[in-house]
């Protein structure tokens, strides 16, 4: 049975709302062979969005292959995992993917042992090492299967961030760079969260991704398009909700998508068979949103200073900007001038706040609301 709500993970067909534009212009990159870069914060749905885009355009012209490498930690581990998702998604047929890998890998250099068991760990079992194989062989790997195919391959690599955490990462990503931008019928998606650091590898000048592709700055879905969903749902679980407080739901949490999921699930299973949501419900299901996420917003303030602390004060209490007058330093005890951009790019590397026009916010509304509460 489908779920009312789901909220954590990517989300699919009956729990996927809007986003019709973002589809599109994905869709076109993709069948345009155009690189992407796919930006925004944490849960706001990047890999819900370039999966659906992905199933969208599945059995076309186009063949997409998916990696998330949140777990590798260094170059290699990046090799085993691309050179992986390639061959498994590109192949014609799955049992034959091994085959296909023999054959493309074997040409590079003999040495390569397949395990037995096709079922076993594949990374383990392509073992690429630089004894193995060069960065240049195995990243023009994919662009080779492209052309035998004659079909455009799209990699989608989903947390991206990842590359600008390994050590020696500046020259990890120019070589990257260098092989990429001469591939002509693989085009690349790259997204990821934790903003600070994709902002670090493609929105500066100096560094090798600068102007890679289409940078897209996913936004939040705008209540439009979650109150046909919210209502709709509570209707197929034998509940109510009126558009008032669907619109409520979205208010409370800014229209962080995750968190409109989560609350109206909690709202859901407040109710019985039958009933609608009531004003009553409200405070207490919120109460329970932002108690539910406490011991992860606690986790993110532990480490800060006092002073880092008296800026997300001043920035909760609504203070978005003016930090170099005196009186605002003054009353929220920010020390000078010079200490609170040091505070600002603290917090901003954090991702706890943001920057936009020069006015600073803070990144996740139910933390702000928890942090209001316990805090202010
Ligand atoms: N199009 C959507 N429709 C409905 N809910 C969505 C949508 N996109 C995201 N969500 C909500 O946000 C949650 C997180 O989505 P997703 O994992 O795709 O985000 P993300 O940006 O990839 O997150 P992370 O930065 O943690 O990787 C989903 O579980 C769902 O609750
Ligand atoms: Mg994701």
């Amino acid at each position: 049975m489908d779920k009312s709500f789901v909220y954590g993970v990517a989300v699919t067909d009956y729990n996927f709302t809007g986003r019709e534009k973002e589809t599109q212009r994905l869709k076109l990159n993709f069948e345009n062979g155009l690189n992407t870069i796919l930006i925004s914060p944490r849960r706001w749905g990047k890999t819900s969005l370039v999966k659906h885009v992905c199933r969208q355009i599945a059995g076309g012209d186009v063949i997409t292959v998916y990696l998330d490498i949140f777990g590798c930690k260094s170059e290699y581990e990046f090799y085993n995992a691309l050179a992986t998702a390639v061959l498994q998604q590109t192949a014609s047929k799955a049992q034959l993917w091994m085959e296909e890998a023999r054959d493309f890998l074997m040409r590079l250099t003999p040495k390569i042992s397949f395990s037995p068991d096709p079922s076993s760990d594949f990374s383990v079992s392509l073992g690429i090492t630089p004894e193995t194989h060069t960065p240049e062989q195995v990243l023009g790997m994919v662009e080779r299967i492209a052309m035998q195919k004659g079909r455009h391959v799209v990699v989608c690599i989903d947390e991206f961030q990842q590359i600008g955490e390994m050590d020696n990462s500046r020259s990890i990503q120019a070589r990257l760079r260098s092989v990429w931008q001469h591939h002509h019928m693989t085009s690349y998606c790259l997204f990821g969260g934790k903003q600070h650091m994709m902002s670090g590898i493609f929105l500066n000048r100096s560094m090798p991704f600068y102007q890679f592709g289409d940078l897209m700055w996913l936004q939040k879905i705008p209540t439009s398009d979650w109150i046909g969903y919210i209502t709709s749902h509570f209707e197929q679980a034998g509940r109510h909700i009126s558009e008032e407080f669907a619109t409520r739901i979205c208010e409370v949490v800014d229209n962080y998508p995750s968190y409109v999921q989560h609350l109206a699930s909690i709202i859901l299973h407040r109710l019985q068979e039958g009933e609608a949501v009531t004003e009553e419900l409200m405070e207490p299901s919120i109460a329970e949103l932002i108690s539910t996420n406490e011991m992860l917003y606690m986790q993110q303030v532990e480490p800060l200073s006092a002073y880092q602390m008296n800026l997300l004060r001043a920035i909760v209490s609504g203070v978005h900007s003016g930090y170099n007058e005196k009186r605002v330093r003054t009353t929220f005890d920010l020390g000078s001038p010079s200490n609170m951009v040091r505070l600002r790019d603290a917090l901003i590397e954090r991702d706890l706040i943001y920057s936009e026009m020069r006015q600073l916010y803070v990144t996740d509304p139910v933390f702000s609301l928890w942090f209001r509460r316990r805090f202010l």
